[in-house]
């Protein structure tokens, strides 16, 4: 399965950090110093502009990736060190950058996987970063955009930030994480009335604003589903046993 997080040619208007000026004023002075030879690339092992050895040390990352800090919402992984899921090695005028794990391997090593039974597929594939940055983002629990907008690059037709890479059968989706295209048409794109705002799960339903009566609640795909994992099919939210028990919590 192709999860490779790539960013490259995305059109995502969701708000990416921007690695702009600072990095290229940042240049290192190309002084080499012999190095200990490199480990044998291991999957997920990227070049990195190069670093002297003695300049690896996690607290220099941010002053060239200060970026990965900025936003609402910031994981608090990032206090454990760049290190932690970055492990960095220069030799030989090189510098490499291996994830510690790739997929979903890297976020088990510290959070304990959902067992379902029901289970979402791209949870289940580990395509965490399909909704997630690892780093931090404007949006609660580091996700890539507001839920519905989140929900609907794979469950709706046409999004913004999707892009469909035929010949590969690959599909980017936001934050440039790749799904096969066999995913993408297999999640179901739901029903939507003509204004694309109504329409699921029955006719003339909404899917966002505030629920009348209901102070503090507004309706998003996660009144209905939960994103990982259910006791029951359709993702139903935890505490709810049946769609008539769903419906009771916003209707009399
Ligand atoms: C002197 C500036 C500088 C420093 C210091 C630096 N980086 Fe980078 N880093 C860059 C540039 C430039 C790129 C390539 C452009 C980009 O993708 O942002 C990059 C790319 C990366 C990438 C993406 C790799 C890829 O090929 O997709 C990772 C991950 C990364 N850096 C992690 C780190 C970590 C971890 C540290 C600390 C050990 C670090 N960087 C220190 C400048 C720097
Ligand atoms: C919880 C794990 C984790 C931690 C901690 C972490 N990263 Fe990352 N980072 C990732 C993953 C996953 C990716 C996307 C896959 C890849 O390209 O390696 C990524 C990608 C990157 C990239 C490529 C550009 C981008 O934003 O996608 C840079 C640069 C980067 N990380 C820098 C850092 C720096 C600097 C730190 C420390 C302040 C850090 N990361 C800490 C997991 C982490
Ligand atoms: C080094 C350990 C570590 C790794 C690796 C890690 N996390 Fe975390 N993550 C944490 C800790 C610690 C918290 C905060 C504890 C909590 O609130 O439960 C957290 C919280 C979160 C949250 C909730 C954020 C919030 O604001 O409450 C999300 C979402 C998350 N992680 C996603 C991921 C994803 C996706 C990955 C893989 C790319 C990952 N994590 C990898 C340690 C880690
Ligand atoms: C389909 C989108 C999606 C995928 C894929 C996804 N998540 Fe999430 N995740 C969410 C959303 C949305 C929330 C916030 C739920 C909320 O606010 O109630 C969330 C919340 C979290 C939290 C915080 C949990 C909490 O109870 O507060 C963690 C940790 C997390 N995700 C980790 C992961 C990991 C690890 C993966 C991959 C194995 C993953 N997520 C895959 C959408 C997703
Ligand atoms: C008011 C509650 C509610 C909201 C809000 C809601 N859903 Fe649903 N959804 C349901 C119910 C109930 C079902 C099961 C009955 C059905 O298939 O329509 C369902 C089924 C689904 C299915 C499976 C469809 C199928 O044909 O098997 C998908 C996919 C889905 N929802 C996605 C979404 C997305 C994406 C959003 C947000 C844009 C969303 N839902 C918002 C209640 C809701
Ligand atoms: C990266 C693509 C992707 C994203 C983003 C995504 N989904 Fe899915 N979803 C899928 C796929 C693939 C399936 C499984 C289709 C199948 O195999 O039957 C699925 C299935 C579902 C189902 C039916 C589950 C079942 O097995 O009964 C629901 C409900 C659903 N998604 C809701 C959501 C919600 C809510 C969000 C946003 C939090 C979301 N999806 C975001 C890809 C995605
Ligand atoms: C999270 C809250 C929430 C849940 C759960 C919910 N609804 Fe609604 N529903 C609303 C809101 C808000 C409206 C629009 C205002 C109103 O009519 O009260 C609405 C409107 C409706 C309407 C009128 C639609 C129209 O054409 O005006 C129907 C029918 C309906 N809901 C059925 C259901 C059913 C069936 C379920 C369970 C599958 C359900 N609702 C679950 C919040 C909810």
């Amino acid at each position: 399965m192709a999860q490779s997080a790539q960013a490259a040619t995305q059109q995502s208007q969701i708000p990416k950090p921007s690695t702009e000026a600072p990095i290229q004023q940042a240049a290192q002075p190309a002084v080499q110093q012999p190095t200990p030879p490199a480990a044998p690339a291991a999957p997920g092992t990227k070049e990195h502009p190069f670093l002297e050895a003695n300049d690896l040390k996690p607290e220099n990352c941010v002053k060239c990736h200060a970026e990965v800090q900025k936003g609402k919402s910031v994981h608090t992984a990032l206090s454990s060190g760049c290190d932690t899921c970055h492990q960095a090695a220069s030799a030989n005028g090189k510098t490499t950058m291996t994830d510690t794990a790739t997929g979903g391997d890297l976020c088990a090593m510290c959070h304990e996987m959902e067992k379902g039974p029901v289970l979402h597929a791209p949870y289940k594939a580990g395509e965490c970063l399909a909704c997630h940055d690892p780093h931090s983002s404007d949006y609660p629990k580091e996700t890539l955009a507001r839920a519905n907008t989140l929900c609907f690059t794979c469950h709706a037709v046409n999004q913004p930030g999707v892009t469909v890479q035929g010949d590969m059968k690959t599909v980017s989706v936001l934050g440039g994480q790749t799904i096969s295209l066999e995913e993408y048409q297999k999640a179901i794109k739901i029903a939507l009335d003509r204004n694309g705002a109504t329409g699921h799960p029955v006719m003339g339903h909404p899917m966002s604003g505030k629920v009348p009566g209901k102070k503090d609640m507004t309706l998003s795909c996660l009144s209905c589903h939960a994103p990982h994992s259910s006791a029951l099919p359709n993702l139903m939210p935890p505490g709810v046993k049946t769609d008539v028990e769903l419906c009771g919590q916003c209707h009399d």
